[in-house]
């Protein structure tokens, strides 16, 4: 367990936690060393209480807490068929293609050019769009720092069983909050999480503004708009970013392959 005794609060990088329990206690670990104010919407001792809650419940098995109750009398079942089983078959590896930016910087056109060029070279793939997402699973669910927490939380625990069937999933999210993203980072073995940041700038979004919404917001007509009235934290160390102001789609999908390709996900066609 990659936990310095000394110091509890750092994490020894050079150590992989393997094991379930391993990874809640590094994403325990980790929650602190991180920014995690969400300006004026709650204080950081707040947000760190809520997300360590909802992400790690048997840490707070004494909580009086329904929710952790449930958790109390559940034993993990080892699947049969392991995800390197059917990696094997598929032939290649899955890992999680996040896409953050802006609302309007392109994620779902990106996600999806780039599933189409995977899907025709052979690959087992699937795209989890935040606006299809809000239309079922995650209904109800609202823009506030909690609900986007929320939202996130569930996807990256979506996308994991997607990685477990040995799937490539990209997930297009403006997920714009860093603890939230490196949350589910920390869900899922080192590899298998591979950012992508969109970084088309405000200006370029609002320009394009391809549902109305910038306008709306700009009005006053939607409160927490990302960019607007809420913030977007811009990732600082993505695997990837691409930028969809300068590029045609093509060209950014490419750029997405081509890592793909230069880390070993994909084979060079
Ligand atoms: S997230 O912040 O929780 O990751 P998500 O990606 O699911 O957001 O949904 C964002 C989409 O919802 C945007 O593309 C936009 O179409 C729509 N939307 C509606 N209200 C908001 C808002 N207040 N902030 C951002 N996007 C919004």
């Amino acid at each position: 367990m990659p936990v310095n005794e000394q110091n509890p609060e750092v994490c020894d990088a050079t150590t992989d936690a393997t094991t379930h329990e391993d990874r809640l206690k590094m994403i325990f670990l980790l929650i602190p060393t991180r920014n995690i104010e969400i300006e004026g919407k709650c204080t950081p001792a707040a947000c760190f209480s809520k997300k360590l809650q909802l992400y790690s419940p048997q840490i707070f098995k004494n909580t009086k807490n329904s929710s952790m109750e449930v958790v109390k009398n559940i034993v993990w079942h080892n699947a049969t068929i392991t995800k390197e089983d059917r990696q094997r078959k598929n032939g290649h590896k899955s890992v999680i293609l996040w896409y953050t930016g802006l609302s309007g910087a392109g994620k779902s056109t990106l996600a999806n050019k780039v599933e189409e060029k995977l899907y025709e070279r052979g690959y087992n793939t699937y795209v989890l769009d935040g606006d299809n997402i809000r239309h079922g699973l995650n209904k109800g669910l609202g823009f506030t720092a909690e609900d986007r927490t929320e939202n996130i939380r569930r996807i990256g625990e979506v996308a994991k069983l997607f990685v477990d069937a040995g799937i490539i999933v990209s997930t297009a999210f403006v997920s714009p909050y860093r603890s939230d993203r490196d949350i589910v980072r920390a869900l899922v073995p080192a590899g298998e999480f591979v950012e992508i940041y969109v970084a088309a700038s405000l200006e370029v979004c609002e320009e394009r503004d391809t549902k109305g919404l910038y306008k709306k917001a700009r009005a006053g007509e939607i409160k927490n708009f990302t960019g607007i009235s809420d913030p977007y934290e811009a990732p600082e160390n993505a695997e990837l970013t691409v930028d969809t102001g300068a590029q045609t789609l093509d060209e950014s999908a490419d750029v997405v392959l081509g890592w793909l390709e230069a880390n070993g996900y994909i084979v060079k066609a």
